[in-house]
């Protein structure tokens, strides 16, 4: 167990949160989903009420190493005004860090935030290069991660600065390692993981290490048909990864040695071209064409998911089951969504495009838990020691 903000004193003192406001920006520069801002808020509120100074740090996209007004964390300083009705002080400094910072920060008072500029304007964020580490620690007495987004990047402030000064948890990692820990750890059985998206081997060590823990397991979207033909299936101009179906087969082997059902889509929704607009046909799995791409699964498939996910007393969902942003391609994963806004059990959705999903039909309220991490959930489920965690105080 970590040390959290409440096993401290941070009174009077200077603290440093480094958060995850990555959040999706439009070509306006708009913030289009402020889930990761909001969900940050607990953490900040409780340190102003606190007497706490704070001074907040994120990166946004991948800038590469240098300043670039793109972006600029300048939409997430107004929201987070917006949000709290209070002043964020805010200096787009190319550098990050210099010396107007630092005099604003050794003069910051009780119940004042400041936010700084994206850290990864600076090539020795993801470096995690200690020199940049130390004048971040330099700012503040505390430091605290609340970025579970971030927590599996071990960056100068993710991990880095933890060297420098005392490092605890903030309440939004707290409460992922709580969720998705339980969720696989200590689950009320049966235990279900369903697992989509495009890519199979990004979620081939996830699935590894689910069949450890899991009762049953649904394989859908794009990841699919790798399992399929590693079951002897045609799957056509479908999306295969021929390097993984070896793999897949051993996966396969492995679930029915363990007892873990295991269930794949036996129709797919196909079309002939990746375009909302392409003429579409359901084909039994057994019968797939050669000239035909699957982009979601098929109506036998929605009933036979939907019965296994009403049977889950816990169900993990990970990655989309078709191509849900293109709406003749989106009812099977919005059949699973419906599915688990239904089911009373306790339903964790891991971050990233199953976020998104349950979001876009508006099931977000329906859930036990919604984790703001896409890759940082991917490494938790995987078994991964996640470095911004470990780095912090245990209790
Ligand atoms: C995310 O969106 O997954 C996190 O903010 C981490 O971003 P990164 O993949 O650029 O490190």
């Amino acid at each position: 167990m970590k040390k959290t903000i409440r096993d401290i004193n941070v009174s009077g003192k200077r603290v440093i949160v480094r958060c995850d406001f990555n959040v999706p920006l439009n070509e306006e520069g708009e913030i289009t989903d402020d889930i990761r801002i909001t969900s940050a808020l607990p953490t900040i509120n409780y340190l102003i009420e606190q007497n706490a100074a704070v001074i907040l740090i994120s990166h946004l996209g991948r800038p590469k190493g240098k300043a670039n007004p793109k972006f600029s964390l300048r939409p997430v300083a107004d929201r987070l005004s917006s949000l709290l009705k209070q002043e964020i002080i805010f200096n787009s400094v190319d550098e990050v860090v210099n010396e107007e910072v630092r005099e604003i920060s050794a003069n910051l008072k009780p119940g004042q935030i400041m936010l700084l500029e994206n850290v990864r304007f600076r090539k020795e964020e993801t470096e995690n290069d200690p020199n940049f580490s130390k004048e971040l620690a330099n700012l503040a007495d505390v430091y605290v991660n609340d970025a579970f987004g971030t927590a599996h990047r071990a960056h100068s402030s993710t991990t880095g600065i933890a060297e420098f000064i005392p490092a605890v948890s903030g309440f939004l990692i707290e409460k992922e390692i709580e969720f998705l820990g339980n969720a696989v750890e200590n689950p009320e059985r049966p235990l279900l993981a369903i697992m989509g998206g495009a890519k199979v081997g990004d979620k081939i060590p996830v699935i590894e290490n689910l069949l450890e823990k899991v009762d049953s397991l649904i394989i859908g979207g794009g990841m699919s048909y790798t399992f399929l033909k590693a079951q002897g299936y045609e799957v056509g101009l479908s999306i295969l990864d021929e390097e993984k179906i070896e793999l897949a087969k051993h996966l396969l082997d492995q679930a029915r040695e363990k007892g873990v059902t295991l269930l794949l889509p036996v129709d797919i929704l196909a079309a002939k071209e990746f375009s909302n607009d392409a003429e579409t046909s359901v084909f039994d799995i057994k019968d797939f064409p050669n000239d035909w791409m699957g982009l979601d699964i098929g109506d036998k498939t929605r009933e036979i998911f939907k019965n296994e996910i009403i049977k889950a007393r816990t169900i993990i969902w990970n990655g989309p089951v078709g191509v849900f942003e293109m709406p003749k391609f989106s009812n099977g994963t919005r059949s699973i969504a419906e599915a688990l806004a239904e089911s009373d059990g306790v339903t964790i959705i891991g971050g990233g495009d199953s976020a998104a999903a349950v979001r876009q039909f508006g099931l977000s309220e329906k859930m036990t838990h919604i984790s703001t991490g896409g890759g940082a959930s991917l490494e938790f489920l995987e078994g991964k020691t996640l470095p911004g965690v470990s780095v912090l105080q245990d209790k």
